[in-house]
């Protein structure tokens, strides 16, 4: 059970997929993931309102490098022209997919209109998604949430239409707004919506080992996202692969989880620069050490570190007193 698939003409290498997370899921983590198996990776949401806006920031989000391919870059917005115009600027870069964002939960997204409030207007996310397929020469995706109605007909009419305007796979998110991450992620909607739709369905939410993957591949599930799980744990890819593939491997030592988390710390000083590594990289400490013997206080220490050249000595030196 590895099974490859495909979105329109994208050949996916593995039913792994790397979340979107903003904040966590720049260059360095997406290298990392795809290297251990990860089929499919995401930038983080880019705001098409910014792009338009020519926000530098926001364009440096859609930076990746040729060994992250095949890669989705994730656009939010609220209006089908300014999607389109920073679908177009997206297109510079070729990315393998254009990803729309009608998901996202946070006041600030949701109070412009923007994100899983489009959930709320049918018409309008269709507008959009419509408008994205128009300017994509890639194929476009759409992630989205539950309703607040939850997975209605309703719902299943509205991914139908989506589909029928030119989304080429949908990731679905199975939580409303409300529910946020609380609670478990309604898993059970996912073969009713995968029996209705043509295209590939991408499940995210909660999945967090092979078993999970296989119980929503055998929902009818395309490919399954993992988010929170993969957070200082890149190599869980490579775990879940060999364990579909019948062959378990051994769970990573903490010694080599400390390495991969000082090479994605040079990774992320390599994507920007030392300082932002460094802040990226805090937030992720916890549970790269989560394995290592009195991680919380070891943790609570090493996110006081300012410095680069001090945080990477520290995990060093960790690392060593492991071996
Ligand atoms: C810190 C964080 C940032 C996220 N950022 C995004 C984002 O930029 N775009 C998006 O579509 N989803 C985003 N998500 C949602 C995830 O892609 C995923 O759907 C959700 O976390 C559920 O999957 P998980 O249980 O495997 O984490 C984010 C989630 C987290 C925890």
């Amino acid at each position: 059970m590895n099974a490859a698939f495909r979105i329109a003409c994208v050949p996916i290498a593995s039913p792994l997929v790397l979340a979107p997370m903003a904040g966590y899921t720049t260059s360095a983590l997406r290298l990392l993931a795809k290297e251990a198996g990860c089929g499919l990776v995401f930038s983080e949401t880019i705001s098409s309102k910014a792009i338009f806006h020519g926000n530098e920031r926001s364009w440096s989000l859609m930076a990746f490098q040729p060994a992250e391919r095949p890669i989705a870059l994730q656009l939010l917005g609220g209006d089908p022209e300014i999607v389109a115009h920073a679908v177009t600027r997206a297109e510079e870069l070729a990315p393998d997919l254009i990803d729309i964002n009608l998901g996202c939960p946070k006041p600030k997204v949701t109070s412009k209109r923007e994100g899983a409030a489009l959930l709320a207007d049918p018409v309008r996310a269709t507008a959009i998604v419509r408008a994205a397929c128009k300017a994509a020469r890639a194929p476009v995706t759409v992630k989205l949430r539950l309703p607040d109605e939850g997975a209605r007909p309703e719902f299943i009419d509205f991914l139908r239409g989506l589909q029928d305007c030119g989304a080429a796979a949908l990731t679905l998110h199975p939580r409303t707004v409300a529910e946020g991450f609380g609670g478990r992620a309604r898993w059970e909607v996912f073969s009713a919506v995968a029996e209705r739709i043509s295209v590939p369905l991408i499940a995210s939410g909660d999945a967090k080992n092979a078993d999970d993957v296989r119980a929503l591949l055998g929902m009818g599930c395309a490919a399954v996202m993992i988010g929170r799980a993969a957070i200082g744990n890149p190599y869980l890819f490579r775990e879940i692969l060999a364990d579909l593939a019948g062959r378990p491997a051994p769970a990573q030592a903490p010694a080599e989880r400390l390495s991969l988390c000082l090479r994605h710390l040079a990774m992320l000083a390599r994507e920007s620069d030392e300082r932002t590594a460094v802040l990226v990289m805090r937030k992720q400490l916890g549970p790269y050490l989560k394995t290592v013997p009195g991680h919380k206080q070891l943790t609570a220490a090493l996110v006081a570190i300012d410095r680069y050249a001090d945080l990477a000595a520290a995990i060093d030196s960790i690392r060593r007193g492991l071996l």
